[in-house]
């Protein structure tokens, strides 16, 4: 028998980083403000990501690219390493991104690409808490409430598991 399925999520968008909350906005400030730390000397394009912890702490990475393409590593994936090695305990709760392009435009909304999405969802299931995305952007900002929503059909930890016969 086939039978049809959905799925979909929610997401908010806002015109401008202003009508954030000042948490929010404080974090994309941060995002905005670590992008230009980027080493992104191959492409160009210039990505910040600030994580918010339980605590209220705020972790950061920019993108690092490399002459051997594969062995770069992105804004996001930056940051969450730096909060797992260094914070320890201190989920991380909200995750902002905003990248710049070789002209140094503020881009439109960028979404983490599909390793980092694998990244947030294994953090959300460790730590049992949901990683609110910001995605800022040059005209809108959109908010997704678990990062989970980022990545449907998911590959995860239950996949592991030895199924029973
Ligand atoms: N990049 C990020 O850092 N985060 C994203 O969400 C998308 C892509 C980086 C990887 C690479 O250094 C450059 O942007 C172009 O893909």
């Amino acid at each position: 028998m086939k039978t049809d399925k959905n799925i979909s999520f929610q997401y908010k968008e806002f015109d401008t980083a202003e009508e954030l909350d000042p948490a929010d906005h404080e974090l994309l400030t941060s995002a905005i403000k670590v992008a230009s730390n980027a080493y992104a000397p191959y492409s160009g394009f210039m990505v910040g990501a600030a994580l918010r912890l339980e605590s209220g702490k705020i972790i950061t990475g920019a993108n690092v690219e490399n002459a051997a393409f594969p062995s770069g590593i992105c804004a996001e994936r930056t940051a969450l390493s730096n909060a797992s090695s260094n914070h320890a305990g201190d989920n991380p709760v909200a995750l902002a991104i905003a990248a710049f392009s070789k002209n140094g435009d503020f881009v439109e909304s960028v979404s983490p690409c599909g390793n980092c999405r694998q990244m947030i969802i294994e953090e959300e299931s460790r730590n049992g808490k949901n990683i609110r995305i910001i995605l800022g952007g040059k005209f809108k900002v959109r908010i997704i409430e678990n990062g989970g929503d980022l990545l449907p059909l998911q590959f995860n930890s239950d996949n592991l598991k030895v199924n029973p016969h």
